[in-house]
């Protein structure tokens, strides 16, 4: 049985609505028909992937048109290379940020710190980016607060967003996917005559 066919593990009784697990690389998300769901998650993954561009690709081109993409990554601006906690017995607990405009993999040198297994560094701004670049409608930006459970354990860490959440849409109204794609969007809504169509084109 490949994968992709095993019913979902998580639920209990009566057969399986529909859910499907697959081993896949987000980067290319070979699996996964053109074009073929309404939703992509990535849950403090992309922030693994080597590749951004790749696997924006990849979300945008398996969204329907009017899909949906939504992800979190640990928050670029506390996250990043050599940052570490300050404060101590008189003053407040900070965080200290190292290179945040030094892209690229690193790991925390922090035995306890989640960040230790390595993670890819980008600027938020990269990832707003790379959605645009690719067509995403950006719909919303949110760093949501630690709940309790977590500042019980770690006060330190009260005053900051540990993830950094964005979605994207898929515009159904622009056939842009790419620079190239854009810029001859534009061309065709500035001189329709000279392509033929009236309006620009709904997105393939
Ligand atoms: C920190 S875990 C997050 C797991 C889960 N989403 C969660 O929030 O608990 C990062 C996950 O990204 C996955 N990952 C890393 N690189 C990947 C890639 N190129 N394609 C797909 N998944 C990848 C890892 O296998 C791992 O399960």
């Amino acid at each position: 049985m490949r994968e992709a066919d095993r019913p979902c593990p998580g639920r209990r009784g009566g057969p399986p609505r529909g859910a499907r697990y697959a081993v896949d690389d987000g980067a290319s998300l070979a699996t996964v028909a053109t074009g073929s769901v309404e939703w992509v998650t990535a849950g403090l993954s992309l922030n693994n992937v080597p590749d951004l561009a790749a696997a924006i690709r990849a979300v945008r081109r398996v969204l329907v048109s009017g899909g949906h993409l939504v992800f979190t990554v640990p928050h670029p601006c506390f996250e990043a290379p050599q940052a570490r906690w300050s404060g101590g017995a008189d003053e407040p607990p900070g965080r200290v940020v190292g290179n945040y405009l030094v892209e690229g993999f690193w790991r925390s040198a922090n035995p306890d710190g989640a960040r230790r297994a390595g993670n890819q560094h980008r600027m938020l701004s990269t990832y707003v980016t790379s959605l645009v670049e690719h067509g995403l409608v950006i719909g919303r930006l949110a760093e949501p607060a630690p709940d309790a459970r977590v500042i019980a354990e770690q006060p330190q860490r009260a005053g900051l967003p540990p993830f950094l959440l964005i979605s994207g849409l898929r515009s159904p109204t622009t056939g842009a996917s790419t620079s190239r794609g854009r810029a001859q969007h534009l061309r065709r809504r500035r001189h329709p005559s000279r392509t033929g169509l009236r309006s620009h084109p709904a997105d393939p």
